[in-house]
């Protein structure tokens, strides 16, 4: 097993060496490597199975180092880094010609962001470099959110993992394209759309999804459990899922609250024996503070379904939602 460790310098001392590192951020954990080493970023696409034409974002000390990976620095870049960075937004720009093609999947943009969480900042601020980090999740497992489901996921394949407890966030960066006319929203995350609109002082579109040359990398797939995901709307939704349901196996219940999970219980009496609750979440944050974690473990106890009744879409919650209905598109 890799070693798990607060121990900054040895993070710091096996990027240099070309090593991989789980790396806490806010957001979720991130398969770090040093960005300029083309050899180090290879090998994360190795250990995640990841095709190579799926661009990675490159983690930033701070916003002095953009000036380093883009072509130019985008106008509307100023009051987006002043308001949130350190934190969960993401920024597509033109990339500056020595971003190593591993690092962009060849295209001729690239994603930055200043990651919210003390130890990451302190690794970047030593290494004084870029680190170039995925989701430290093998292809088509959910993102892991602690180091102990890094370690479950990596295991050897992981030189080193950063322990820096659970993600404050729990899902994954807002993503903003400013290397086009007009900004464009390519991943909800904790940064809402209106937020963005507000600070940039005008309208800000969200992609719609269409295909996948946009941002490669954000498929149904990559958001899902084992499990199948059945997203509700409300509890009360619960009994007209109840004959779609899988024919056999456990079926885990999420929910906000356990008013809804008795509810979702009601709505599928018939089913009574087969349902396993998983304990509550809260509100929008909780529920993205915990949501990986709960799919993960409705995959430890190899349910075959689980029904979630989703958080309403204020702030975070539209992410939440949009992780959800990516993983359950078609049921
Ligand atoms: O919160 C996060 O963003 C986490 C932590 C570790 O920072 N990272 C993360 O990385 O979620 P990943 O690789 O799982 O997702 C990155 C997404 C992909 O969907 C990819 O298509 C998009 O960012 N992306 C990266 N570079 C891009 C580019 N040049 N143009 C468009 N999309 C890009
Ligand atoms: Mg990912």
């Amino acid at each position: 097993m890799p070693e798990v460790t607060t121990d900054v310098d040895a993070a710091v001392r096996v990027l240099r060496a070309g090593g991989l590192v789980g790396l806490p951020t806010e957001t979720v954990y991130g398969l770090a490597a040093h960005a300029r080493n083309p050899e180090a970023v290879r090998r994360v696409f190795a250990v995640k199975g990841r095709p190579p034409t799926h661009p990675l974002i490159v983690h930033l000390p701070d916003a002095s180092h953009v000036g380093r990976w883009a072509a130019e620095i985008p106008a509307a870049l100023a009051s987006l880094a002043d308001a949130l960075w350190p934190g969960p937004l993401t920024v597509v720009m033109r990339a500056a010609a020595e971003v190593p093609a591993e690092v962009t999947g060849g295209r001729d943009t690239v994603a930055v962001r200043v990651p919210a969480h003390p130890l990451a900042l302190e690794v970047l601020r030593r290494l004084d470099d870029g680190l170039a980090a995925p989701s430290a999740n093998r292809f088509g497992e959910v993102s892991p959110t602690t180091a102990a489901h890094v370690v479950a996921d990596l295991g050897d394949d992981v030189d080193l993992v950063l322990d820096g407890g659970p993600c404050l966030v729990g899902v994954e960066s807002t993503i903003i394209d400013l290397s086009g006319e007009t900004p464009e929203v390519l991943r909800t995350g904790a940064v809402t759309v209106e937020e963005l609109s507000s600070l940039l002082g005008t309208g800000v579109t969200l992609w719609s999804g269409e295909g996948e040359a946009r941002a490669p990398g954000m498929l149904a797939s990559h958001y899902a459990p084992h499990a199948t995901v059945y997203m509700l709307d409300d509890a009360a939704a619960s009994t007209e899922i109840a004959t779609g349901l899988p024919g056999e196996g456990s079926i885990a219940v999420l929910a906000g609250t356990t008013t809804e999970l008795d509810q979702v219980r009601s709505g599928l009496a018939g089913l009574a024996h087969r349902l396993v609750d998983l304990e509550p979440v809260g509100g929008p944050e909780g529920f993205a503070h915990d949501l990986y974690d709960r799919l993960r473990q409705a995959d430890r106890l190899k349910c075959t379904a689980v029904v979630v009744v989703a958080p309403p879409p204020q702030g975070v919650g539209a992410a939440v939602r949009d992780r959800l209905a990516r993983a359950s598109s078609g049921n």
